[in-house]
């Protein structure tokens, strides 16, 4: 599944959008339900009680996914995620996992889940073959904790989550904190202390304004470089270099040599200059930004009879027209009034 690093930074045959960038990744959500109802994804205040989640048949079956995934793979794509709402809502994902990574060309497959569910599917998981596992942890006060997960979720459960990945040999784990003003900024110190030294890295996220639920306002985002003084002040911190041009966090290490930071700093330091990211729906749909209002139906051709060769001339053609940057247009087109977007449950983050 490994490829040569050349490869993973560059691969010159997959097709271009409108501003030169190149498709390389797909996150694939593959449920839009989940047992949280944070806040900034899916309040529950907000959130119609009659609601339609996809049915069964509405939504991709594996072998659908798989087949848009080796698709996607051909088309140059070499990294996969996994989203839901919560990916381990949906039954025997080990399996999709196993199919996944198995596809020639895929070198890189990950998921991305609230932990709740992950204890008892660690081992399925990464005996399909996952190997890499992000967990969202916003505090790690209790009560805090439950306020940022709409009361849903527990801190412990999290903590359960992170000892069964490390029991279950995924190692390094990627774990997000989306911080939002008054509400859990005062805990990213203890955050930073908790994850310092123990392998993980801790990423903090600029709240977004994601879907059309969460209310967002300017004055909520705690811009990531104010964070980082916050924790300089404490522990000194260094920048290191990008891994890949169209990595999301920013990387910063201990000056003391006792691990990584991440900063995902996408409202005041926008990074759509190298998305490179494709999002597909559990229903099917493409969309080419975490911010369009509309995605294009892949499930319709699919289930017509569509031959590969024609989805995938649908998919690059669907790509080579992509403009979107959002948030580096982001004030400009809210003062123009276009603030329809997907909800992130819809399709992942
Ligand atoms: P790696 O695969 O390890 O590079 O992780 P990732 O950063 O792609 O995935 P992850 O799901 O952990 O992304 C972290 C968070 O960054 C997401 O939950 C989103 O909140 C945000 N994010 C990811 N991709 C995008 C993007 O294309 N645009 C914006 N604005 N935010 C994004
Ligand atoms: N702003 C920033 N990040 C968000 N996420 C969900 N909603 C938002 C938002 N409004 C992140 C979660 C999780 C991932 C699925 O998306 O923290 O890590
Ligand atoms: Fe929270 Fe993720 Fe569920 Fe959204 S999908 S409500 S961010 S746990
Ligand atoms: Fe990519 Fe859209 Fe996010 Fe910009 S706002 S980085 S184009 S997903």
């Amino acid at each position: 599944m490994t490829l040569p690093v050349a490869m993973r930074l560059m691969n010159e045959r997959a097709p271009a959008d409108a501003l030169g960038r190149r498709l390389s990744d797909l996150r694939i959500s593959v449920i839009d339900r989940c047992n949280f109802r944070c806040p900034y994804c899916m309040p529950a205040d907000q959130y119609a009680h009659d609601h339609a989640f996809l049915r069964a048949r509405e939504r991709l079956s594996f072998d659908e996914i798989e087949r848009l995934a080796r698709i996607f793979a051909d088309l140059g794509v070499r990294k996969l995620r996994l989203t839901g709402g919560e990916p381990l809502l949906r039954r025997d994902l080990s399996e999709l996992v196993a199919r996944l990574a198995a596809i020639d060309g895929v070198e890189d497959l990950a998921l991305t889940s609230n932990g709740a569910l992950l204890p008892r599917h660690a081992q399925a998981l990464r005996d399909a073959g996952l190997r890499r596992i992000t967990l969202s942890l916003d505090s790690l006060d209790p009560d805090i904790y439950r306020r940022m997960a709409g009361g849903r979720g527990e801190v412990g459960q999290v903590l359960d989550a992170i000892e069964a990945a490390e029991r279950t040999g995924f190692g390094t784990l990627k774990i997000n904190c989306v911080v939002l003003r008054g509400v859990n900024e005062d805990g990213v110190p203890e955050l930073a202390g908790h994850f310092r030294g123990s392998g993980h890295v801790l990423r903090f996220i600029e709240y977004m304004d994601v879907g059309t639920l969460n209310g967002w306002r300017a004055d909520r985002v705690v811009p990531g470089a104010e964070l980082r003084a916050r924790i300089h002040a404490r522990w000194p911190l260094e920048p290191l270099p990008r891994r890949a041009l169209s990595e999301t966090a920013s990387r910063w290490r201990y000056a003391d040599g006792k691990g990584e930071l991440g900063f995902v700093d996408s409202v005041s330091a926008p990074f759509c200059g190298n998305c490179t990211r494709a999002r597909l729906s559990a229903d099917g749909k493409l969309y080419t930004c975490l911010f369009a209002r509309n995605g294009h139906d892949l499930r319709g051709p699919l289930r017509a009879g569509e031959s590969d060769e024609a989805l995938r001339a649908r998919i690059a053609g669907l790509w080579s027209l992509r403009g979107d940057r959002y948030s580096e247009r982001r004030a400009e087109l809210r003062a123009a009034g276009v603030v329809e977007h997907v909800e992130m449950f819809k399709i992942g983050g």
